[in-house]
């Protein structure tokens, strides 16, 4: 099973996909928790590059084929063995966050996006994605301190220094893509508490998880 966690600065991401996986855990199923872009080797070092604050000279198709190259070895070395071999992974953020981002954010072609991840990535899905959505002036306060206090290195900061309207521009394209696919995403209300955040999401999960387990039990 693949699980993912969406959602703009600041939404709590994080802090969530710890709670996922130690439920995950304590029910006795093996998981691996991962994240893009930085999953593999490989891809920690594409990381420092997207993320670096003075990569503000990259070309927007860079950008969007450097995190592709992030996640073809990511599903190579990390998701598919992951998933083959039984595991459930669960992965803070995924192909997603490259329609929101580089599709509805910068604009460039969606068409190209997905014939990419179809190409490349074999167009895998996750089976089960929380979108944590809130308001970005709250999201990018939250990661401002976050920024602030060393909690996250500002090594890391390139989207933290875009303007609100871009992160508004990508809420707006992570909800309409949870509207395209309501089956597989939850929208979560992420301006609520961490408890009450993890309380929605671990209620989703364990009827998710049964119902997978069932499914795959029927074949
Ligand atoms: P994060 O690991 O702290 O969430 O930071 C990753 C950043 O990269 C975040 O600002 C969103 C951005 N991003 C994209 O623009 N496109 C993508 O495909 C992915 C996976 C992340």
């Amino acid at each position: 099973m693949f699980i993912t966690l969406e959602g703009i600065e600041g939404s709590g991401k994080s802090t969530q996909i710890l709670h996922v996986f130690n439920f995950l855990n304590k029910l006795g199923l093996n998981c691996v928790m991962t994240r893009e872009p930085g999953g593999t080797r490989i891809g920690g070092k594409i990381r420092s590059i997207l993320l670096d604050p003075e990569s503000t000279a990259i070309n927007p198709s860079a950008e969007l084929l450097l995190y592709t190259a992030d996640r073809v070895q990511h599903i190579q070395e990390i998701i598919l063995p992951m998933i083959e071999g039984g595991s459930i992974v669960i992965c803070d953020r995924y192909f997603d966050a490259t329609i929101a981002y580089q599709g509805v954010a910068r604009g460039l072609d969606i068409t190209l996006i997905l014939d990419l991840h179809k190409l490349i990535c074999r167009n895998l899905k996750p089976d089960l994605t929380f979108l944590l959505d809130l308001r970005p002036d709250t999201g990018l306060s939250r990661a401002w301190k976050q920024l602030e206090s060393g909690s996250r290195m500002d090594t890391e900061s390139r989207f933290e220094n875009e303007t609100i309207a871009f992160h508004e521009r990508v809420r707006a394209g992570y909800l309409a893509i949870a509207g395209k696919e309501p089956d597989r995403f939850r929208i979560i209300d992420a301006s609520q508490s961490e408890d009450q955040v993890k309380a929605q999401i671990i209620r989703i999960l364990e009827f998710e998880i049964k119902q997978f387990m069932d499914q795959s039990a029927r074949g």
